[in-house]
């Protein structure tokens, strides 16, 4: 397998390569691509050092068979699909191709079967929407879920490492503010992205419509608030969510989300900093007070499972559906 990872050197891209050394994915070759900024870096995969590139629409036609892109929306939609015309499969981290009608959004827990005999650009979800849909999708397939209220606390490395910078610049003395629209220490931001006309921003648009797209269901109402918090790895949710059908007890509610591939539901409280560097999704705090509706918290490694072990998980999906070694 000759792999390109693109933006290998952000905070996604660095844990790409930690998830693939991990799951022990066999790759032939690997080649790293970044900005002009990073060209000539050293990086490691395997013990093996690694030049980091500059990207051109040039070295993407070198005969790859799979890029996994996470550089921003900007880039993707610029090389992405030069790299898939070329004949490789593009796992992209974007919101670039989310929502193209012929795109798979893919949570491989969730609908890896369109992965299929496909080739092209696969898109990877918003970070908010794995971890959300991951904890729900067993939920949806049994009871039919009618309408998601959910507020995230979302960490300061969902903005990339210069979100993290800001953080520990402020945490230093500094007041100044560029990556968010307010000063993010000792505070809470409650919106991100930018707000729409009708009122909500364009991540919760993105929590909205990913949902929908994934659990296939374009019914389900989705009421999101994404907010802030100076956390630095990590997102968590609140979560509300109603039902067609009546369940059972909370005990099988509990049973039916932990069925979830990949989703544990525990007694203890959990927080970011207990599931860092972890592939799980947490949830905890299950609670109701009838039998159509229920409440819980859940957490997640929103580097990991809301990015690089979502686009890993994808490529090695793909690769054993496809016999592309
Ligand atoms: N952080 C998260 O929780 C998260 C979750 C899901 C999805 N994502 C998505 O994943 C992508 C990357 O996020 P991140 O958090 O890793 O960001 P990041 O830490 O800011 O890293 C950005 C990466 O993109 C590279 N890059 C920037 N401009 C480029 C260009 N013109 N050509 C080639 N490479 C370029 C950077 O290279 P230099 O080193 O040269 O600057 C760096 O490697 C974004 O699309 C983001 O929305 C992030």
């Amino acid at each position: 397998m000759k792999l390109g990872i693109v933006g290998a050197t952000g905070e996604v891209g660095r844990k790409m390569l930690k998830v693939l050394e991990e799951y022990k994915v066999k790759v032939d070759e690997i080649r790293l691509f970044a900005s002009e900024r990073s060209a000539g870096k050293e990086m490691f995969f395997n013990g093996q050092k690694l030049i980091v590139e500059k990207l051109s629409e040039e070295t993407l036609k070198e005969g790859f068979d799979y890029f996994l892109f996470s550089a921003g929306a900007s880039v993707s939609k610029k090389f992405a699909p030069i790299a898939a015309e070329s004949g490789a499969t593009v796992i992209d981290n974007s919101s670039a191709f989310r929502m193209e009608l012929d795109i798979p959004l893919v949570v491989p827990e969730i609908n890896a079967h369109l992965l299929k005999e496909y080739r092209g650009i696969v898109a990877n979800p918003n970070c908010s929407t794995i971890q959300m849909v991951l904890a729900l999708y067993k939920l949806h397939e049994r009871y039919k879920i009618k309408e998601i209220v959910v507020s995230t606390y979302q960490s300061v490395s969902g903005a990339g490492y210069k979100g993290i910078n800001e953080l520990l610049e402020q945490e230093n003395g500094s007041k100044e503010f560029q990556i968010f629209p307010k000063q993010i220490l000792h505070n809470v931001i409650p919106f991100i992205g930018s707000i729409e006309e009708n009122g909500f921003t364009t991540e919760e648009m993105k929590m909205i419509n990913e949902t929908r797209k994934i659990l296939n269901d374009p019914s389900i109402n989705v009421f999101p608030t994404t907010v802030r918090v100076p956390v630095l790895y990590g997102h968590s949710e609140s979560v509300f969510v109603t039902f067609e059908k009546e369940y059972e007890s909370l005990d099988v509610v509990k049973q039916t989300i932990a069925s979830g591939e990949n989703v544990k539901v525990v007694d203890e409280i959990i927080t970011p900093i207990d599931v860092e560097d972890s592939d799980i999704t947490f949830v905890c705090r299950v609670r109701a007070f009838d039998t159509k509706s229920v409440m819980f918290w859940n957490v997640a490694d929103n580097i990991r499972v809301g990015a690089a072990t979502n686009a890993v998980r994808i490529l090695v999906k793909h690769s054993a559906m496809n016999g592309v070694m």
